[in-house]
């Protein structure tokens, strides 16, 4: 669950904090899981819960607080489409099911060929550049209209050919 590499990497992270605050590198670590498997699971929780000696619910609060972390396993592009109010006003959820039905997935599901996930997000910081979105927690792509959302979705399909 937890190698050696990762055990290492998380010694890292825990020593930027005072030795009676390790817990403070509860998101560094999560973060550490997710690169390595691509998702973190509940067996995964409970190791860094360990690791940090923090109760097991309160790592589960975290990763089920930002969603970045991947409960499950998924594609290999993340979109997360920002459907709070603000991009709900600007057509953030038209651009959710347009993803959504392109793709042919319900919101949260994986293509067939495990290319794409797509997910409903909260605010992304950026509500007057609706419809906005995010790919793979990192790359966040603003005014997002149809034509832009299939255009991406090209462009990834591509990368990935
Ligand atoms: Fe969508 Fe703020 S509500 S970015």
């Amino acid at each position: 669950m937890i190698s050696e590499a990762m055990r290492e990497r998380f010694d890292r992270e825990v020593a930027k904090y005072p030795a009676d605050q390790k817990q403070s590198a509860v998101m560094a670590c999560l973060a550490i899981v997710q690169q390595a498997h691509g998702h973190v699971s509940a067996d995964s929780e409970r190791a860094v819960a360990e690791y940090l000696g923090m109760p097991p619910i309160a790592v589960h609060e975290v990763t089920t607080f930002y969603n970045m972390y991947n409960a499950q396993p998924v594609g290999r592009f993340k979109l997360n489409v920002c459907t709070n109010l603000p991009c709900q006003l600007r057509d953030g959820q038209t651009a959710l099911e347009h993803l959504c039905r392109k793709l042919g997935i319900e919101e949260g599901g994986t293509t067939a060929d495990g290319l794409f996930t797509v997910q409903k997000s909260e605010c992304l910081g950026a509500c007057a550049d609706s419809p906005v979105m995010l790919v793979n927690d990192r790359q966040m792509c603003s005014f997002m209209n149809e034509a832009r959302l299939d255009e991406l979705v090209a462009t990834l399909k591509a990368q990935a050919a």
